[in-house]
């Protein structure tokens, strides 16, 4: 079993990878020093799954499945989460699991944040999403009907415990999704990491448990050190924006239905590799490396049809936007730069450009 420590101002916690850790959940915990908790949350895709199996293991009533979907990643679901907790008597003193997506992560994080001011969490992430970027890092939120993430608290979970075993259930394009944050997560804080992204993968079977442990403590490690350095957002970590400034903004334009969140960061990060090539501050070896892992992870729904203005209607609403307009991250040779102002004019022709070909 692999360990990555995490800080925060809030406690620090340890992320735990390993295959098989699920069943030895219980004996994990106390080895930890941290109760059982009281209540799991799952959905109702990874309840039966594994949430199920985890609950009975360590004596805890069926979960509460909520409904799947990043549509219901709103308030309702943080109502419906809080009222279960008391109607099983969860208190302050309690603390409770997640098991699942990055919505679920993001949902029972948030309502732990909320529920009776703060309880503790503890998240068992089941998507590649969500091991290396969702269950990490201390965000936790919901979205509203103006957009993605829009209320949220900074909540720590007091322990993230990992198994890639998990990922043999997750859907093909699910896991090619999880593996652009990797490859974003690689670029950002460890090259060599690159190397170890696994290409042309359809299946967990693909890759060995030990390659997918290494893949996954990589990315934790870069998102441990990214936050260590900046819990709240002030600076380094914006850098884990790459790619994300135009990807939300293709998967807004889409209606979220076209792309998955990972998908469209592909396209964004392939974009913005073209876009600090033609502007010379990233060489084009690198931009060509770059955009060469992300198309090595197999083929990206089209955004040919796309509208154009529509993308640039929603960069100019991104949540990031000051009077200078959106703050762009761009890729260098060896990392990252921050707040590159990016016309409009600009960006209407790097996705011109993607859309050629
Ligand atoms: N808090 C953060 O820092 C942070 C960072 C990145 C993303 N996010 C959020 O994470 C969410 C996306 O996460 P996601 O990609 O995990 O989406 P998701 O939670 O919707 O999961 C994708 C699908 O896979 C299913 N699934 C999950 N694990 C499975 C498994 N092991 N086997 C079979 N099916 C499984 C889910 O039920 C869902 O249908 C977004 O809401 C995004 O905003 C948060
Ligand atoms: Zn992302």
């Amino acid at each position: 079993m692999h360990r990555v420590d995490v800080a925060s101002a809030q406690g620090d916690y340890a992320v735990l990878v390993g295959e098989g850790l699920l069943d030895r959940l219980p004996s994990i915990l106390a080895d930890e020093g941290l109760a059982a908790p009281s209540v799991v949350v799952s959905n109702e895709t990874v309840g039966p799954l594994y949430g199920r199996r985890l609950a009975a293991a360590l004596a805890c009533p069926p979960p509460l499945e909520l409904a799947d979907g990043e549509e219901y990643k709103r308030w309702p679901a943080v109502e419906t989460t809080c009222s279960h907790w008391l109607g099983r008597g969860v208190h302050r003193s309690s603390s409770v699991l997640a098991v699942g997506g990055g919505v679920v992560t993001d949902t029972v994080g948030f309502a732990a944040a909320v529920y009776q001011r703060g309880i503790r969490w503890l998240a068992v992430p089941t998507s590649l999403l969500a091991m290396v970027d969702a269950a990490v890092g201390g965000k936790t939120g919901v979205n509203l009907e103006q957009g993605k993430n829009l209320v949220g608290a900074f909540w720590p979970p007091r322990l993230v415990a990992v198994d890639v075993g998990t990922l043999a259930t997750l859907e093909e394009r699910e896991l090619r999704a999880g593996l652009v944050e990797l490859v974003k997560a690689a670029w950002i804080g460890d090259h060599d990491l690159l190397a170890l992204v696994p290409r042309r993968v359809a299946r967990y079977a693909d890759l060995s448990p030990a390659g997918w442990c290494a893949a996954v403590v990589g990315a934790v490690r870069v998102k441990a050190e990214v936050v260590a350095a900046d819990e709240r957002e002030a600076g380094r970590r914006k850098a884990l924006n790459l790619g994300h400034t135009l990807g939300h903004a293709l998967e807004a334009a889409t209606g979220y239905t076209h792309l998955l969140h990972g998908e469209a960061v592909a396209w964004g990060t392939v974009a913005v590799a073209r876009l600090a090539a033609q502007r010379g501050l990233l060489s084009q070896a690198a931009a060509a490396r770059l955009e060469g892992v992300l198309r090595s992870l197999g083929p990206l729904p089209g955004i040919d049809g796309v509208s154009p203005e529509r993308v640039l209607d929603h960069l100019a609403r991104d949540k990031k936007l000051d009077d200078q307009g959106v703050a762009w991250v761009l890729p260098t040779d060896d990392g990252v730069v921050l707040d590159q102002r990016v016309g409009a004019e600009e960006a209407r022709r790097v996705l011109l450009e993607l859309q050629t070909g």
